[in-house]
Parts: C-alpha cells; sequence; structure tokens
C-alpha cells in the first residue's frame, strides 16, 4: 500500500505555517520533501515528524540555522545549542529586568527625557556592553597583546586556576594554551559571553581543560569551587566600583601560598601622534562613562597598592608598554583595539551629553590617523601578582 502524503497546501492548513514559510524551510533544509513527477512536493510520514520537531524547536526561539543542525545531528552536541540558547535567552530577560527598572527608577525619578535616555543607553551597566563588535574587540585586543601580557603566563600541571571575568574567552584560550596541564574554571556574569567562551575554547580544541561557569565575583567563594591554586583577572577590576573588596574576596578564594595575577590598562598613559584635542575629548568620554559606572580606567597604575591593601604578600608590578610605530601593531592594536573601543562609546557619549556625533566622529578619524605611517601610538598596561599568605 502506498504511503500517505501531504501537498504544501494540506501541510500549511494543518500546521498553521504559510506556504511561503514551507517552501523556504525546504529551500535552507529544514523540512525537504519529496517530489512528484511533475515536480510538485509530497510530505510523507518522517517529514511531518521532522516538521514537528523543528516545530517544537523553533517555540523555544531558537534560529534557523540551530535548528537544521540540531535535527541533522551536524551539530556537535544538540544540548549543548540548546544549553547556550537558554544563556542567551536568561541574559535577554535580566537585560529587561535591568531596562524596566531603571526606567521605573527615571520616570519615578525627575522623569525627564534625558534622565531617560541616560537609563536606556547605559543599561548594561557596563561600559563596553555586550554587543556582537565587543565581542570581536576582545578577541583581537587578547591577540594582539598575548606576547606582551601573557609571554609569563604558564601554570603548572594539575594545578587549579580560577580566571575571573572571562568575557567570550578570548583570554581563557591564551592561558589554556600556555598551561596545557592546569584546569581552568571561568567565570563571568553575563550568561552571552560564556556561550560565546565555550564555542571559543572548543574550537580551539582546549574545552578539556576549561570548566565554565556563570558566577559573579562578589558571590565567591564558592562551595563548588574549594580553595583554588591560582586566580587570573584581565580587564575586569577596572569595571567594578569595589576593586579592593573583589581582591580580598579573591585572596580568600586562594589557597594558602596561591598566586594573583592582575592585567590592567590605565588610560592616562595614552600617548600618540600626530597630537590631537578631538581624538582626546573622545578618549575622556569613554573615561567619564567608565567612572559614571562606577569603574576606573586608570586602574593599571595603582594595582600595586591595591594588591598590598588586600592582604596579599610578595607583590610585584609589571609595565608592560605597548609602542605602536610599525603597521601590523597599529592595525591590530590601535586600530582594533584601542580606536574600536573608543567608538563602543559613540551612542551613550552622546546621548549623555558628552559630545556630539560629529565631534566624536573628528576624534576617532584622528586616532586612526595615529596608526598611519609617520604616526606613533604608547599605552602602558600594568600586570600585577601577589601570593595569598
Ligand atoms: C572587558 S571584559 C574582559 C573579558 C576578558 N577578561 C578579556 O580580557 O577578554 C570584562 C568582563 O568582566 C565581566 N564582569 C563584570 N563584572 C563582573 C562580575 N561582578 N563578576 C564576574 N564577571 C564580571 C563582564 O561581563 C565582562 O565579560
Amino acid at each position: 500500500m502506498d504511503e500517505r502524503t501531504w501537498t504544501v497546501g494540506e501541510l500549511a492548513a494543518a500546521s498553521g505555517l504559510s506556504v511561503r514559510v514551507l517552501r523556504h524551510w525546504d529551500e535552507v533544509g529544514i523540512v525537504r520533501p519529496g517530489r512528484t513527477t511533475s515536480g510538485h512536493r509530497r510530505y510523507g510520514g518522517p517529514d511531518i515528524t521532522r516538521l514537528y520537531r523543528a516545530l517544537a524547536l523553533r517555540r523555544t526561539g531558537l534560529g534557523l540555522e540551530a535548528i537544521g543542525a540540531a535535527l541533522d545531528e551536524r551539530s556537535p552536541d544538540a544540548t549543548a545549542v540548546l544549553q547556550d540558547h537558554l544563556e542567551r535567552l536568561e541574559t535577554e530577560i535580566e537585560r529587561s529586568v535591568r531596562l524596566r527598572d531603571r526606567l521605573r527608577a527615571a520616570l519615578d525619578g525627575d522623569g525627564s527625557v534625558m534622565s531617560v535616555i541616560s537609563a536606556m543607553t547605559m543599561v548594561d551597566g557596563y561600559v563596553h556592553g555586550y554587543r556582537a563588535e565587543e565581542g570581536a574587540r576582545l578577541a583581537d585586543q587578547a591577540e594582539a597583546l598575548e606576547a606582551l601580557l601573557h609571554r609569563d603566563t604558564a601554570f603548572p600541571t594539575g594545578s587549579h586556576v580560577l580566571e575571573v571575568g572571562c568575557g567570550v574567552g578570548a583570554q581563557t584560550t591564551v592561558i589554556a594554551r600556555r598551561s596545557p596541564g592546569a584546569h581552568i574554571t571561568a567565570i563571568d556574569i553575563s550568561a552571552d559571553s560564556l556561550a560565546q567562551a565555550r564555542r571559543r575554547v572548543r574550537a580551539a580544541g582546549l574545552a578539556a581543560g576549561v570548566t565554565f561557569r556563570r558566577l559573579d565575583v562578589h558571590d565567591l567563594p564558592d562551595d563548588g569551587l574549594g580553595p583554588v591554586d591560582h586566580v587570573v583577572v584581565c580587564f575586569v577590576l577596572e569595571h567594578l566600583s569595589d576593586p579592593l573588596d573583589v581582591l580580598r574576596t579573591l585572596r580568600a578564594a586562594l589557597r594558602p601560598g596561591g598566586t594573583i595575577t592582575v592585567i590592567e590598562g590605565d588610560h592616562a598613559s595614552t600617548d600618540f601622534t600626530p597630537d590631537s584635542a578631538a581624538a582626546r575629548t573622545a578618549i575622556d568620554c569613554q573615561v567619564v562613562l567608565q567612572r559614571q559606572a562606577g569603574g576606573d580606567p586608570m586602574i593599571g597604575g595603582r594595582l600595586g597598592e591595591l594588591l598590598s591593601a588586600a592582604g596579599f604578600a610578595d607583590v610585584t608590578t609589571s609595565p608592560r608598554e605597548v609602542r605602536v610605530d610599525d603597521a601590523g601593531a597599529a592595525d591590530a592594536f590601535v586600530l582594533r583595539t584601542f580606536t574600536a573601543m573608543i567608538a563602543g562609546v559613540r551612542e551613550p557619549a552622546v546621548a549623555a551629553g558628552l559630545t556630539t556625533p560629529e565631534a566624536f566622529d573628528a576624534g576617532i578619524a584622528d586616532l586612526r590617523r595615529t596608526a598611519e605611517p609617520g604616526g606613533t601610538f604608547r599605552y602602558t598596561f600594568t600586570r600585577a601578582g601577589g601570593c595569598a599568605p
């Protein structure tokens, strides 16, 4: 007996999907029915089952590409795809709740349009935000600065390393590659960044040595973690309003004799030619916004003092200067790392009334000019270390 089949019109009526959607799903490989000799689509039993599986996945909000990969088991780990998606949903929900609370506070306060705009633009409460461009910038930054900042990174085999604020995993891959036998637990508050970090580490073939956890550094020490042997913090303290308290917390998360490594920048060290008032004003926008969000963009210069005040012993500080006067480094550091970071605050800076779009863009153009032949750029990071007594 011939198997019962359905036309695209019959299936559209039964599933509630339009004929157009069913055709598109055929084209992109979600459900590919057989064809009659005259070329008409005919959906059989397995196609219907696959369609309803696709619909179930779509209800979770997954994109078509991920649905196709999960149905075909092309994805190396379908559960990981759904886990990433769940984390992304949680981030969106948290972001919406933060936005609602900020808007409510702005409207309950002076209710002015400016305070509402400010609430909307700074909703992440984190000056760089979590846009895709920022993820790419963090990856460029880690690559451009690896030799300078990590030439002495190598944690011993068997040791447990805690990386705080791992973001999209740009530093995690560097640390893991340079410490092949160590186990790294990488934490961050952003579920979306963690999902990207997981993918990055997996793609680099380093997943076996790294565990990711969604955890706020303020919630340490954590029972599930136990005392760790080493802590690494890179470009995170500059965003926190209580870096000294956080360093004390991290000291408590270390076993006695364990080490901490902190890497931060200092925007006051920025120096470039040709000099430009417009470029300096654009950099100041970032400084002001970061301070408004509770951070300290000059924290690199205070790391030694902070580590000592937090009770670490054998404190060392090592200034790491980027001196750019050749084309390769100019592209990687000046354009894709530093200028991209400043350019990322354009909208909040304009919304907060710190600059105009024209003045800001002129500053960015001047910063880009420092990467041209004859231009120079200098910036000093600090890598500091200490021991838990
Ligand atoms: C500038 S990014 C640096 C990411 C990474 N360390 C790197 O260098 O590529 C700062 C990261 O710190 C995370 N972060 C901020 N506050 C945090 C907190 N309280 N606990 C854990 N992570 C935090 C942010 O979500 C963000 O991913």
